[in-house]
């Protein structure tokens, strides 16, 4: 049994958990996330004030985590942490700390890239959310589409051509006069809106596609974001105007139309590799219109979707603590000289074994 303390300061949560398994027996033993509430203000994370944030919580969250658990440090095994990618000026407060505290204490530092540990993520309350499986990983800054053929062996099919699924969803809440993040507000909204009033083009979404088109996979979302400015601008000046069927009927277009895409390209990248899990991950996994109609897609052919609760969707130190198991049981591990890095292809991890 290891037992392992996850530090994760990729972006705007300042996250430590502790975990303990072996293989994937894994128990979560607590959970720390600390939102930097201040980036509300602004609109969208300001990566200064994200890294002095860090700065000031990152000691006090990684003792909580600590003491949660009912531990000491002295009954852990290993520090994972978080290098990328992200904004690299957080990312690397958590690898500074996480350096100093594996030294410190004299125990090995692994290295986790964030994306793998959203792939993780739902295996800590799902026993089956385990490879082989496709995953779809929607955050406020990534859009992936992941055929797991198993741990440490993944394969990129899809990604977005533009902005990020969460991404499109804040640039629409703020078209509609909604607060930042607005994922959930749009999703609110669309439950009452008339899903037949606004229907946007579903982007790179035809009939004639095949596997072998590279266009397949990849989704595209700053053209219905530019579709509903056009409606609201064509409804008045801007969101002012809008009254709240005006808001709900478009957030439900909207909402229709990048569900409708990303749920079909899921099915698409299932069905070509055989998969009977799809895992879905990210801050839009949260979005319960999205699991439903990948679930109902899914049901057509057998198999099974797995969604990890809001908590563990978003960004949050148990899924890096997880990855960090993995990745010490086959014996990886990082040296004081570990970097951040902003940009980390998925790609690099898995035939690599450093
Ligand atoms: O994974 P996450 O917490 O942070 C990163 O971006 O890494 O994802 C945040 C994103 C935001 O864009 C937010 O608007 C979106 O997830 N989000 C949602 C929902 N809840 C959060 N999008 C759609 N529906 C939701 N219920
Ligand atoms: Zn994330």
């Amino acid at each position: 049994m290891t037992r392992i303390l996850g530090i994760e300061t990729s972006c705007d949560e300042t996250s430590a958990a502790i975990v303990e398994g072996t293989g994937d027996d894994v128990v979560q033993r607590s959970l720390v996330i600390l939102s930097q509430d201040v980036h509300r203000v602004f609109g969208g994370v300001v990566p200064e004030i994200a890294s002095r944030a860090h700065l000031t919580s990152i000691a006090p969250v990684v003792a909580r985590a600590v003491a949660d658990a009912g531990l000491t440090l002295d009954e852990i095994d290993a520090v994972a942490v978080t290098y990328g990618p992200g904004l690299v000026g957080a990312l690397l407060v958590g690898v500074s700390y996480g350096k100093a505290l594996a030294f410190g204490r004299g125990i090995p530092l692994v290295a986790v890239h964030h994306m793998e540990g959203h792939l993780f993520a739902t295996a800590l309350e799902h026993r089956d959310a385990v490879p082989p499986f496709t995953a779809l990983l929607v955050s406020g800054g990534h859009t992936l589409l992941i055929d797991v053929e198993e741990w440490g062996h993944y394969t990129v099919l899809g990604a977005t051509r533009d902005d990020a699924a969460g991404e499109a969803f804040d640039k629409v809440a703020k078209l509609l006069g909604l607060p930042y993040p607005g994922g959930r507000h749009v999703e609110r909204l669309a439950r009452d809106g008339d899903p037949s009033r606004f229907r946007f083009t579903r982007p790179m979404l035809r009939r004639d596609q095949s596997p072998g088109d590279d266009d397949y996979y990849d989704v595209s979302f700053s053209g219905i974001k530019t579709a509903v400015l056009l409606a609201v601008r064509k409804l008045g000046a801007d969101s002012s105007a809008l009254d709240d069927r005006d808001r709900a009927d478009l957030a439900r277009g909207f909402q229709d139309a990048l569900i409708e895409t990303l749920a079909e390209k899921t099915l698409r990248a299932a069905t070509q590799h055989g998969r009977r899990r799809i895992v879905l991950g990210g801050g839009v996994a949260c979005n319960n219109a999205l699991a439903a109609a990948v679930g109902e897609r899914a049901e057509t052919m057998g198999a099974r979707v797995f969604a990890p609760s809001p908590r563990l969707a978003t960004d949050n130190a148990a899924m890096i603590a997880r990855a960090g198991l993995f990745r010490f049981e086959r014996g990886d591990r990082a040296g004081l000289d570990l970097n951040a890095y902003a940009t980390l292809p998925l790609a690099t991890l898995s035939h690599s074994n450093a």
